[in-house]
């Protein structure tokens, strides 16, 4: 199969509208499909925000920047993905509205299309099984800001084909993405790893009763981190990272993957970490 020229992303939300950003700054036309044409707009505008942001700081020239904007399309309609080689979906981490998207897109698109699903925690495999070509279907899990951090894990589903897989392998490395290749299994690769760790290092604050700022300078000092555990959990969001560790911890079963109580309850509090001011930092 041949170069893609065309791309679809469904759900323009954190991930769709930075996922959108890197294609359109690549020079892909893109068509970016929302649940309405408001939300749509505003990604749109938060796109185009970004952009400007790197034309002030002498990233990007004012044509280059205003040439990206104009090539990404705004749908609420899915029959628009018709003539796209590759669709990726960043909507809800939910498994059923997935699966009717892929069973949708299954529908619409042309045979040779690859779909793929940003999905963080759920089964690749089970989305596929939604579709008559589970050959074709790949998982591209970008990690947020899509913009700014440099991995996509593309994911191969129990059934996918080599060719759709190499495909958004090669599109992750056209739209400037460092992409590993791996299986599907619960967490992928990086979060299979850091999610388990990173509640390790919670667990180690109560048991060695030692304090957060103590632990981060441990952590960067003693193992070379860039980045401190809790300074790390706060920036990801102490909800986000409960979330994410419950839903490891439903598919493994391993205690390592149950988030801390001591995490729950900061979550419960509304201590979310850099988003809501204070987390185990105020800010
Ligand atoms: N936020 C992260 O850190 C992160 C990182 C990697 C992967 N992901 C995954 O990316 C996906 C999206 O996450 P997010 O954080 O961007 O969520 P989000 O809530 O910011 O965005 C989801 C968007 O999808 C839209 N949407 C819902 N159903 C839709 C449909 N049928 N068609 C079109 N749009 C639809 C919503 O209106 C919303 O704007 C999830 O699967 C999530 O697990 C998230």
């Amino acid at each position: 199969m041949g170069e893609i020229q065309k791309v679809g992303v469904v759900g323009l939300g954190a991930m769709g509208a930075g996922i959108a950003q890197l294609c359109v700054e690549a020079g892909v036309d893109t068509v970016g499909r929302e649940v309405t044409a408001e939300l749509g707009e505003k990604a749109r505008d938060r796109i185009g925000h970004f952009l400007t942001r790197k034309v002030e700081k002498g990233q990007l020239d004012q044509s280059a920047r205003d040439e990206a904007v104009g090539r990404l399309t705004l749908t609420t309609e899915l029959e628009d993905f018709a003539g796209c080689g590759l669709v990726i979906e960043a909507i809800v981490e939910e498994l059923e509205p997935k699966r009717e998207l892929f069973a949708e897109l299954d529908r619409i698109c042309g045979p040779e299309a690859v779909l793929a699903t940003n999905t963080s925690a759920l089964s690749v495999t089970e989305i596929a099984a939604a579709t008559t070509r589970p050959e074709r279907i790949v998982g591209m899990h970008f990690f947020n800001p899509a913009p700014l951090m440099p991995l996509v894990e593309i994911v191969r589903a129990e059934l996918t084909a080599d060719e759709p897989f190499e495909t958004a392998y090669a599109f992750g490395e056209r739209i400037g993405k460092t992409p590993i290749r791996c299986h599907d299994t619960p967490g992928f690769v990086v979060n299979r790893v850091l999610i388990p760790l990173l509640n390790d290092c919670i667990r180690v604050l109560d048991e060695a009763r030692v304090t957060p700022e103590d632990l981060d300078t441990g952590l960067k000092n003693g193992a070379g981190w860039p980045m401190g555990p809790c300074a790390l959990v706060d920036l990801v969001g102490i909800d986000v990272h409960v979330h994410a560790s419950e839903a490891l911890y439903e598919k493994t079963r391993e205690p390592r993957m149950a988030p801390p109580p001591r995490l729950v309850a900061m979550r419960n509090a509304g201590l979310l970490g850099r988003k809501s001011g204070r987390g185990f930092y105020s800010y």
